[in-house]
This record gives structure tokens, C-alpha cells and sequence, in this order.
């Protein structure tokens, strides 16, 4: 009964920042300074784009971001895609709770991935019990009014949801950076590859509402973005389940139509249905940025089969070619798994093969990681980790030289570079992106950051250049 007194959840939300503001105003009077808030984000872009929002509503609630972990609030936003990412989020705890043994005030929420999975959630429940808040990926939205239970119970508060087919707009966030920003364009992913976790924590696919995309966009770029990275698991499915479907392309058409934005960037595309409208797209827009990240994961049609991918190395790389004819100067790069189970030397030998035909401008290779749950995980010949590590040494070998080769192609040229901060080992230089995505540093001051300049490529070292200002037109 008491939803219907709100117009949607966000109504509600705010209603629930309103009384936590005065909550946090009034724990700030008791002790005469400001209540900080600090967000650890693991993993991948969409993490970064939930810990945004969950930033913006701690800020509406009255807290104040700090740098490190010692802070009122902590909330370690969590990945789980490979077994690692989990080890670190437990490092991490154990650093936690000596911080809090010394501020017994403080408050420990736990959310994102890893703890969409029921043995985590035990694991935290028995052996930290310091922990104050555990929510998971499907209710974000709800931080204000879980906190709200939290302060008021003073106990652990734990909401997990299974799945969902809600999708929560117009609550606040908070940019990392003033120029540009990841956008959600659908959540979920339907694929179920057979090493990957995503599907069970992230959920079924659900698309946004075009009309909601694109009035966020403009707001956004009414706030000083030019850039815009489109996320989803596989964008190429965005929009089938919409009330009135639409293809990723024709979003990329209304997207482009906005005033004032000038760079248009999307991940992930698959491979299995990139569509000849998206590569007529690429080929045409003034906006849609010349790079596919288009993971091929391996190169053997054997291994791709039992990943269920859904494509083999020869259509890959057909699809590579169809996009190479049709977008000049298109960059590509990839996600690779090295050492997924059954995968032999000659299996091996194909990945390499296709680093070496598709000459990535660079790729993000992982060893592969069992996940408790996936189909992969129960398969028969794990490969040895003496042997995995071996393949995947020579696979960086092969990497390295393929984007060293591919990188010399653009030097001499002028080109164009939105530049996105001071430099981290040199202040007179700044660091900013080509459209094709890869970095260049050129000396430069802190006026330059968020503005598109042309700058001349004058030496390429392995996967970025060293630049100088060119004179404008
Ligand atoms: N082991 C190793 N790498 C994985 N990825 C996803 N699941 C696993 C796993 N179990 C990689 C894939 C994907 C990227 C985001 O993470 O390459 O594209
Ligand atoms: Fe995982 Fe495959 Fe979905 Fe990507 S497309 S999130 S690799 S299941």
C-alpha cells in the first residue's frame, strides 16, 4: 500500500535521501565536521557507471567524497568475472576491519557482483560480521532506504534480489569526469558463454527506453560531456525486448542527432550478431568513434564452440574484414582467454594466428578462471597452470608486437585528441584519447583538459604516442 503513495521508486528514493540527510546532518553536528564517504570500485565499466550512482546519491544524502578508506561510509562495489577479482575484495575486508576496530562508528556496505552469489553472501555473514550492508546488483537504487534500515537497526541488513525487469531513471549521479561519461543502455546479458559468470549476476537483458537515453545524453552534454561511452554486455541486442523494438544502430542515429556532443563511443559489441547496419553506421557517422572492442576470446572454432560463442575463427575474421572495407582507419581490439578447459597447443596456435591477422591496436588477455556455477567449470582437461602461464607469456609476446607494428601506421600524421588530464609522471605534458582510442601525451596545461585539439603523432612507443600541438586551422 504505501508504494502507491509515490508517484515511481525514484519518488520514493528521494524521500529516503531527504530523511538520511538529516540523519547525516545531524551525526555531522555531533562531532563538528562533515560525514565522508568513500566508493572502491573492482572491475568493469558498468561497475564504474553504478559506483557514479551510488556516489550521487550518498552526495544527496550529505556525504562528502574522500580519497582513501578511512572514511564514515566505505562501500566496496564488487566484481566477480574472475576468481582474483573475489581474493582481492576479502584482501581488502581484512584492511577494513582494522579501520573500524579504531572508529567503531563507522559503516561497511558490500554491493556489485560477488555478491550476487549465495556462498559469498555466507561467507560474509559468518566470518565479517563487521559488515553493515550487503545489497546486490539489481537494487542499486535502493541505497538511501537501505542505509535508512541500517542506522535504524543497527544490525547487518542484507537485500539480494534474485533477478528483476525494473529499471529505476532519474536518480542522481556523479561524474568521475566533467567531459565525458558511461551511459547505460541496457543492463543484463542473455548469452551464457560457458566461462562466464555475468549472466547469473547481472541478469536477463533489459533495454532502456530510448527517450530516456537520449534526454540523459542531453543532459549531460547541457552539463559539459562531449564524449559518451554506450554500455551494455552485448549492445548488438539492445532495444529487441522494448515495447517498440529498435536496433542498436537506429539508437546510435538518435544519439548522434544531439547537439554539442561530439564523440560517440559504445562497448561490447559480439561478434555473433554485429549487424551491417552498425558497420554502415561506423562508416558513416561523424560522431561514432572509429574503434570495436570486439572480443574473439580464442581463435580455435573447437574452443569458441564449447564457450558457445557462436561464431568460428573464419567468420570472425570475415567480420574483421567486412568492417576493415567498409571503415577506414577502424581500430580494433580484444578480450582473449588464454588455458580455457580442453584447449590445446594447436588450439593455441589459432589464437595467435588471429592476433597476428586482425593486428589488434592492443588486447586484454586473461588466464582463464573456473566460476563456481558456469558450465565450463565442471568440464573435463582443465589445462595444467604450468602450461597456461607458458601460452599466455608467448601470447603478450605476440601482442606487444602486433600493436607495435599497428601503432607506427599513424606517425607523422595529424590527428585529433580530446584531452583528459595532466599527465600522471609529467605536469608540463597533458594525456588525452584519439578517436580510435589510443593515448597520446603532448606538452600541454591544464586548460586543454575536456577540449578536442590536433596535435601531430610524432613517435609511437608500443601503445601510445608522444605528441606536440598542432597549429589550428
Ligand atoms: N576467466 C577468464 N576470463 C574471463 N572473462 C569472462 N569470464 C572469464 C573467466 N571465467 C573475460 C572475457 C570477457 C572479459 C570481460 O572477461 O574475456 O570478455
Ligand atoms: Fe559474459 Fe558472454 Fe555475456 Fe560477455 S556476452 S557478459 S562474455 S556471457
Amino acid at each position: 500500500m504505501e508504494d502507491l503513495l509515490y508517484k515511481t521508486e525514484s519518488h520514493k528514493q528521494y524521500e529516503y535521501m531527504a530523511q538520511m540527510k538529516e540523519w547525516v546532518k545531524l551525526q555531522s553536528e555531533k562531532m563538528g565536521r562533515p560525514l565522508t564517504c568513500h566508493i572502491t570500485t573492482f572491475g568493469c565499466q558498468m561497475n564504474a557507471k553504478d559506483s557514479e550512482k551510488l556516489l550521487g546519491i550518498l552526495e544527496e544524502m550529505g556525504y562528502v567524497e574522500t580519497e582513501d578508506e578511512n572514511a564514515d561510509f566505505v562501500l566496496f562495489n564488487t566484481c566477480t568475472v574472475r576468481e582474483n577479482a573475489n581474493l582481492k575484495v576479502y584482501g581488502h575486508l581484512g584492511h577494513l576491519k582494522k579501520i573500524k576496530q579504531k572508529n567503531p562508528h563507522m559503516l561497511i556496505g558490500l554491493c556489485g557482483c560477488m555478491m550476487q552469489e549465495k556462498l559469498v553472501v555466507q561467507k560474509i555473514q559468518e566470518s565479517y560480521k563487521f559488515v553493515d550492508l550487503i545489497f546486490g546488483t539489481h537494487n542499486i537504487f535502493k541505497l538511501a532506504e537501505l542505509m535508512k534500515q541500517c542506522v535504524d537497526s543497527r544490525s547487518m541488513i542484507v537485500d539480494i534480489w534474485q533477478d528483476t525487469d525494473q529499471i529505476v531513471e532519474d536518480l542522481p549521479s556523479e561524474r568521475k569526469f566533467r567531459f565525458k561519461c558511461g551511459v547505460n543502455i541496457m543492463y543484463g546479458c542473455n548469452n551464457f558463454c560457458s566461462y562466464c559468470i555475468v549472466p547469473y549476476v547481472r541478469g536477463r537483458e533489459r533495454s532502456r527506453n530510448p527517450k530516456d537515453i537520449v534526454r540523459e545524453i542531453e543532459n549531460l552534454v547541457a552539463d559539459g560531456v562531449i564524449e559518451v561511452m554506450l554500455l551494455g554486455q552485448n549492445v548488438n541486442s539492445y532495444g529487441k525486448n522494448l515495447e517498440e523494438p529498435m536496433t542498436f544502430a537506429q539508437l546510435l542515429r538518435e544519439i548522434e542527432k544531439i547537439e554539442g556532443l561530439e564523440r560517440i563511443r559504445f562497448m561490447t559489441p559480439h561478434p555473433k550478431d554485429l549487424s551491417d547496419d552498425l558497420i554502415e553506421v561506423l562508416a558513416t557517422s561523424e560522431k561514432v568513434c572509429n574503434h570495436v572492442h570486439l572480443p574473439v576470446q580464442s581463435g580455435s572454432s573447437e574452443i569458441l564452440r564449447k564457450m558457445n560463442r557462436h561464431y568460428t575463427k573464419e567468420q570472425y575474421l570475415a567480420l574483421v574484414e567486412k568492417i576493415r572495407a567498409k571503415v577506414p582507419n577502424v581500430s580494433f581490439t580484444t578480450d582473449i582467454i588464454v588455458g580455457f578447459p580442453g584447449e590445446t597447443e594447436e588450439d593455441f596456435l589459432e589464437t595467435v594466428d588471429v592476433v597476428k591477422k586482425v593486428n589488434y591496436d592492443s588486447c586484454y588477455t586473461f588466464i582463464y578462471s573456473k566460476r563456481t556455477g558456469t558450465p565450463a567449470a565442471t568440464m573435463d582437461n582443465q589445462v595444467p597452470e604450468d602450461v597456461i602461464k607458458d601460452r599466455f607469456r608467448r601470447l603478450l609476446k605476440v601482442v606487444g608486437e602486433s600493436s607495435k607494428k599497428n601503432i607506427n601506421r599513424y606517425v607523422g600524421q595529424t590527428m585529433e585528441v580530446l584531452v583528459e588530464g595532466v599527465n600522471d609522471h609529467d605536469d608540463s605534458m597533458v594525456t588525452g584519447r584519439l578517436t580510435n582510442n589510443v593515448l597520446v601525451h603532448f606538452p600541454g596545461g591544464e586548460e586543454l583538459i575536456g577540449k578536442i585539439v590536433p596535435v601531430v603523432l610524432k613517435e609511437a612507443k608500443g601503445f601510445y604516442y608522444i605528441g606536440e600541438r598542432a597549429q589550428e586551422a
